[in-house]
């Protein structure tokens, strides 16, 4: 056959990291692949930093990022930009990653013009409607639309068998996030970024912006953490806010002018993922961090009352400590005060990868489309 014309559409930060990798790769094989990107920009200054960092060019910008954007605005902007460009181009297949209103936007728009869909990052279940929200939803959606599932673990392949996907339309894969690491992480990286933070205390790295944690559970949330923090003059508290509004608000209520916290601006990814090897410990409600984190051999208490990813839970990497502050003081003093009981976590298994879930992909899109005959080897 001719070459496979693949599009890309992703559009907010996390995407956009777990995407790259597989860009890279694919164009290394031109003979085979053409591909166009396709951003949405549902994030701007977030998304653009991973695009330079990865030297991403996009041949679409949707652009349609506004100021406390809402769900449904998200959804009809990438719905109509898309229809142009899906009638224009015609692709063979588009990738869209994880569970963002981008994906779910971008799924439901190729399948309107019939286009396969690969979703990258399939599988993932708290099986909890509004846990995280939206996000729960727009996965289990697009999967019901997608072609080609990109499981990255034998869990999300046997939540999508569960719902009676087709089995010969999965493949596990490992998750791209960990293939992202191989071009971020260096040992001797250092920065001039890095020189507010006292590296010679323990650094304990916070994220935070659920749309269903925002609000006073947040401020809670901070509050208990601060308390811990403001115990112990050898912790540092580093938290790169995120642009949301809301987080913003949070934020600069509970911490500001606590000189034991340091709050940036969200960092690059090569930057975030080198003080990630630099931190103690992680709290985060993210989803991508609660897979770096163990790759990197530093345990995450994960502020969220689900989770998708419970394969790190089991093996030991990542604690569910969920939303209420009395047990995520405790269970961080716990963890600050047992050497053990942190040696444990941090030296628990990576479940997520080995870095080459971006091969695997590029293999099954080549099988489904009958350029090779034999299936990938599943990640395990
Ligand atoms: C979105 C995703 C979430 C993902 C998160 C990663 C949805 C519904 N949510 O949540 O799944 O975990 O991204 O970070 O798809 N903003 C900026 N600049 C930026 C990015 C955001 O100013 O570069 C501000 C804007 O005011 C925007 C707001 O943040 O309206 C919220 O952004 P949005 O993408 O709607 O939600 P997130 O909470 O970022
Ligand atoms: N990240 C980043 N800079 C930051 C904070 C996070 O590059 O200041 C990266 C992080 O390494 C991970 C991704 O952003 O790859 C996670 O994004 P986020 O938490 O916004 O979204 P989620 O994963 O929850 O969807």
């Amino acid at each position: 056959m001719n070459k496979i014309k693949i599009m890309t559409v992703f559009g907010t930060r996390p995407e956009a990291i777990k995407m790259a990798p597989l860009i890279k790769e694919l164009a290394k094989d031109p003979e085979h692949f053409s591909v166009k990107n396709i951003i949405t920009a549902q994030h701007r200054e977030m998304l653009d930093q991973v695009l330079n960092i990865f030297q991403i060019k996009p041949d679409y910008d949707l652009d349609i990022m506004e100021q406390n954007q809402t769900l449904s605005k998200i959804t009809t902007k990438v719905i109509l930009a898309l229809d142009e460009i899906f009638i224009k181009e015609k692709p063979d297949l588009i990738l869209v990653h994880g569970d963002t209103t981008t994906t779910f936007a971008a799924a439901l728009s190729a399948f309107y013009h019939q286009i396969a869909i690969g979703h990258v990052e399939a599988g993932l279940r708290t099986w909890d409607k509004y846990s995280p929200f939206p996000e729960e939803m727009n996965r289990q959606m697009v999967d019901d639309l997608t072609d080609l599932y990109f499981a990255p673990t034998e869990k999300n392949y046997n939540n999508l068998v569960s719902e009676h996907k087709k089995k010969e339309q999965i493949f596990i894969t490992g998750n791209t996030g960990i293939d992202a690491l191989k071009y971020t992480v260096n040992d001797n990286f250092a920065s001039s970024e890095f020189k507010g933070l006292d590296f010679s205390k323990k650094i304990i790295l916070l994220t935070a912006h659920r749309r269903e944690n925002q609000g006073e559970k947040m401020e809670k949330m901070f509050e208990a953490i601060l308390s811990v923090v403001k115990s112990d003059s050898n912790l540092q508290l580093v938290y790169p806010v995120h642009r949301s509004p809301a987080v913003q608000k949070a934020a600069h209520d509970v911490f500001d002018h606590e000189n034991q916290v340091k709050l940036i601006n969200p960092l690059d990814v090569v930057h975030f993922h080198n003080l990630l090897k630099r931190s103690f410990l992680v709290l985060s409600d993210s989803g991508g961090i609660q897979e770096e984190a163990p790759a990197l051999n530093k345990p995450v208490l994960v502020l969220r009352d689900t989770t998708e990813r419970p394969e790190a839970v089991q093996t030991g990497a990542i604690k569910l400590v969920g939303t209420d502050p009395a047990v995520i003081k405790k269970t961080m003093i716990e963890l600050i005060n047992h050497p053990e009981e942190y040696q444990q976590m941090a030296e628990a298994k990576n479940p997520y990868g080995d870095g080459e879930a971006s091969q695997r992909i590029i293999e099954a899109i080549k099988a489904h489309f009958g350029l090779i005959t034999d299936r990938p080897k599943n990640f395990s």
